[in-house]
């Protein structure tokens, strides 16, 4: 029974605080569930700019493919603005996802009972919704070439960024989401815009073809990203599997999260190939950034960093009996009326990130018994 390796990457801004909290969750899991964890930590984003001079250092790549998975907070401050975009604090996850090769990009949004009321959408537009959104997290306009910026002979510039999508990356991310959906409510849609784009165009025919040839079992359906970002807020609901490119999936995650109540809310899991010894690669972390207009004030939710957790215990050590426990805790402190900031609403008690962190910990202790 060997230990669980883990990398654990809490980065800048809130990523810390609401780490802490995680920590907390996996002492309780080597206590009480007799599990037992081997974790590593390291900087990444600001805080390795300032003791490295680099966001991500070439080895903390390597302790990532060695590591069962990793556990990653978020990247992002202020405070490096002005440096050059290749050194930008952001670099460390990109850099992380595109040199482990984590393409898929599952994003689940679903609306906690108790939190009906949060959601700045009215309570029967998002009663019962459960969306998993697979972001493709390696291609497209983040990563495609020409980019830069150029100056003319004018004087004046030019921003240059680049949609490609290959036939492969498409259908790698397709298969992902027919998969999941399987195990769903069996409907898959695909979003793009092939009205305007070509790399939507072939997104379309592809996710068609391995529809066809594979999974023709799956509903599948396809719509223009625009139309999209409008019938998730109109009817949630009607989506069960939504498959997306890297740039679309990125603001419709933001999105999905209001319904849910809040961005402090959504976990997240990004998963790499299946390698010969059947391990694959795969980070976790919330879908939100470093927050720094909340950093260092202990208001941040926990709850988006401790899921993301549940979902490492899910995917990556098929530990379902413990992730089920920390979800059901999560949902019983949200029932028993505990509310951080962004999520509070009227007549119930609002706390901070380390209180609201405890109360899951004594949660998860009550469900043991
Ligand atoms: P953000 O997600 O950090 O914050 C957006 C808003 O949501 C803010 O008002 C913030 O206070 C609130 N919020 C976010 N998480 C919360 C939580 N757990 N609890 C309570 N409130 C929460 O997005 P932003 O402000 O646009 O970006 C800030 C920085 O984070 C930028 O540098 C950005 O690049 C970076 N970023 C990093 C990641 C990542 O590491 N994966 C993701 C998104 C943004
Ligand atoms: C996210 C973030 C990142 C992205 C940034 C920080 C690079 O917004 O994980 O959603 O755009 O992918
Ligand atoms: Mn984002």
């Amino acid at each position: 029974n060997t230990a669980i390796k883990l990398l654990v990457l809490p980065g800048d801004g809130i990523g810390p605080e609401i780490m802490r909290e995680v920590r907390h969750v996996i002492d309780w899991l080597e206590s009480r569930r007799g599990l037992s964890f081997d974790i590593t930590e390291d900087l990444v984003g600001g805080a390795s700019l300032a003791e490295y001079g680099v966001p991500i250092r070439d080895e903390v790549i390597e302790k990532a493919w060695a590591a069962d998975a990793v556990l990653f907070g978020s990247v992002g401050d202020p405070k490096w603005a002005h440096v050059g975009f290749e050194k930008r604090p952001e670099v460390a996850i990109l850099k992380l996802r595109q040199e482990l090769g984590l393409f898929a990009n599952l994003r689940p949004a679903k609306v906690f009972d108790a939190l009906v009321d949060a959601s700045t959408l009215k309570p029967d537009v998002v009663r019962g919704l459960d969306i998993m959104i697979v972001r493709e997290t390696v291609g497209g306009i983040y990563f495609g070439n020409p980019r830069g910026i150029e100056t003319l002979p004018d004087g004046s510039k030019r921003g240059v960024n680049t949609e490609v999508y290959t036939t492969s990356e498409i259908e790698r991310v397709a298969r992902v989401a027919f998969d999941l959906a399987r195990k769903r409510s069996n409907r898959v849609c695909s979003v793009e815009k092939c009205n305007v784009m070509e790399s939507g165009l072939l997104w379309k025919e592809v996710v068609t073809d391995v529809h066809a040839k594979e999974f023709s079992d799956v509903e599948l359906s396809h719509m223009l990203a625009d139309n999209c970002a409008m019938q998730m807020v109109r009817n949630p609901r009607q989506f069960d599997v939504i498959v997306t490119g890297n740039l679309f999936g990125d603001l419709l995650s933001d999105l999905a999260s209001m319904l849910t109540g809040s961005l402090g809310m959504l976990p997240s899991a990004t998963l790499g190939a299946v390698r010969e010894n059947g391990k694959f690669p795969a980070l976790y972390e919330p879908i939100h950034g470093s927050a720094p207009d909340i950093a260092g004030q202990g208001i941040a939710n926990p709850i988006a960093q401790i899921l993301s957790f549940a979902m490492l215990l899910r995917y990556s050590l098929n530990k379902q009996e413990e992730a089920n426990m920390i979800e059901q805790a999560v949902s019983n402190v949200l029932e028993s009326g505990l509310r951080t900031a962004d999520i509070m609403s009227e007549g119930m008690a609002r706390v901070g990130t380390s209180v609201m962190g405890e109360a899951i910990v004594r949660e998860l202790d009550k469900l043991q018994k």
